[in-house]
């Protein structure tokens, strides 16, 4: 029978166990990648006793392995580390596919001493396991260096290694599927958004890019928090949503419009409204509010609804001024582009009119930064 364990040790098995179980939690309430293997590099070398860890991902050709996160390198760049898998212990955790224990790195072959050299650090020990998917496929190499205190990583420390690499394994892949996610939804409303300028713009993909860039240039110049420049950024490009129900004998008229034929084209505030009315994400509610109030003007004279300064979503205001700029320094169906110059001058006549005067006073600080995306080749 093994002797009982004393309270210190079964308090140090408490804390492994809760160290193993929040993984996963840590990733979805950071939200971002990077920060997360921060956090469980920094965790994993306390519960391995280690001196430095590094966690590896495998690049997608699986050719070179990719410092993510290393820690115990005292704020020194990881970004410099990466080696082909032909090389190193860490590939040949990823040719065997087992976990390698070496008490000695320097008596070891397979042992790279550059990576010593670079950030001024002495290997000694080195415990190294594959990161493997839930397929089984090898996605990266987790590796500790330096047992604390002893000569060597242990019988534990490698069942150890091992349940921290599955647990690690579980979240990258979790974290890549939400990736993926969002990519795929921010796509689709690329595609939206492409759809209903499909008609109107000669060159729709540029249009979008720049609402997209002026309007995120102005809500970080009102110093807009980052996550709402970021939701604007993608949102924005959805604001003309509603003109894919205008027809084309308005939305493509060359000449100028009648008042009723204008009449009819306001109504794409309101149909972009409707298209979007049952969004449940906060991305597509922000869409929808600001498709339902980019034509407000900030004096009261503007539609569908004549709100008046911040009765206006902050975001619709923005994308306002973003659209006007657009549209006069462009070419339109309907109308030659203006000089940059009588652009800028009919913004700054508009302040507390048509715009928001801090806005106004946004737009005329990042003049230069607004030209110079303004003739972005793409
Ligand atoms: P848009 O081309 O994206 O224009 C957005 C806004 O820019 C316009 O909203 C208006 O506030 C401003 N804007 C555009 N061109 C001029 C201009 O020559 N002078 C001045 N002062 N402001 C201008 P608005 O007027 O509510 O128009 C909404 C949409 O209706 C426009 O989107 C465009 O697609 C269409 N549109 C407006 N006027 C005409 C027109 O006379 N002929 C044609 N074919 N389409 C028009
Ligand atoms: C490292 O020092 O980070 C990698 C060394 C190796 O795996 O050979
Ligand atoms: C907001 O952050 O929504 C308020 C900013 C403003 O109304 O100008
Ligand atoms: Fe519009
Ligand atoms: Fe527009």
């Amino acid at each position: 029978m093994p002797p009982p364990k004393r309270i210190h040790e079964l308090i140090e098995e408490r804390q492994k166990l809760r160290i193993l179980i929040s993984f996963h939690r840590k990733f979805l309430l950071s939200h971002s990648l990077t920060q997360t293997l921060d956090i469980l590099s920094l965790e994993i070398k306390q519960l391995l006793k280690a001196e430095r860890v590094t966690i590896f991902l495998l690049d997608s050709r699986r050719e070179e392995l990719i410092a993510k996160s290393a820690s115990g390198l005292d704020g020194k760049t990881i970004s410099t580390l990466r080696f082909p898998v032909t090389q190193g212990i860490a590939g040949h955790v990823v040719r065997s596919g087992r976990i390698v224990n070496v008490k000695n790195a320097y008596r070891d072959k397979r042992f790279d001493p550059r990576f010593d050299e670079l950030y001024g650090f002495k290997t000694g020990s080195v415990l190294a396991s594959p990161l493997k998917n839930s397929g089984g496929e090898i996605v990266g190499v987790l590796e500790v260096f330096n047992k604390l205190k002893a000569e060597k990583f242990n019988k534990e420390d490698e069942g150890l290694l091992d349940l921290v690499a599955g647990q690690l394994a579980g979240t990258l892949e979790i974290s890549q599927l939400v990736d993926q996610l969002r990519r795929s939804n921010l796509e689709a409303i690329y595609i939206l958004a492409q759809a209903a300028e499909y008609r109107d713009q000669e060159d729709t993909a540029r249009h979008l890019k720049r609402i997209s860039d002026y309007s995120s240039l102005l809500a970080k110049t009102i110093a807009l928090p980052d996550d709402r420049v970021e939701m604007i950024k993608f949102a924005s490009p959805l604001h003309d949503i509603g003109k894919i129900a205008i027809r084309d004998s308005i939305l493509r008229k060359p000449g100028r419009f009648t008042p009723d034929e204008h009449d009819e084209m306001k109504k794409h505030a309101l149909l972009g409204y409707e298209i979007l009315k049952d969004a449940q994400s906060p991305l597509l509610k922000l869409a929808r509010d600001i498709a339902l109030a980019h034509h407000e003007h900030y004096d009261g004279s503007g539609y569908p609804r004549k709100l008046k300064g911040v009765e206006i979503p902050i975001e619709a205001r923005i994308v306002a001024l973003a659209d006007v700029f657009d549209a006069l320094s462009t070419e339109r169906i309907y109308k030659p582009p203006w000089p940059f110059e009588r652009v800028i001058e009919y913004i700054a006549g508009e302040s507390g009119k048509h715009f928001d005067p801090q806005l106004v006073e946004a737009f005329q600080g990042k003049i230069s930064q607004i030209k110079a995306l303004m003739d972005l080749p793409y």
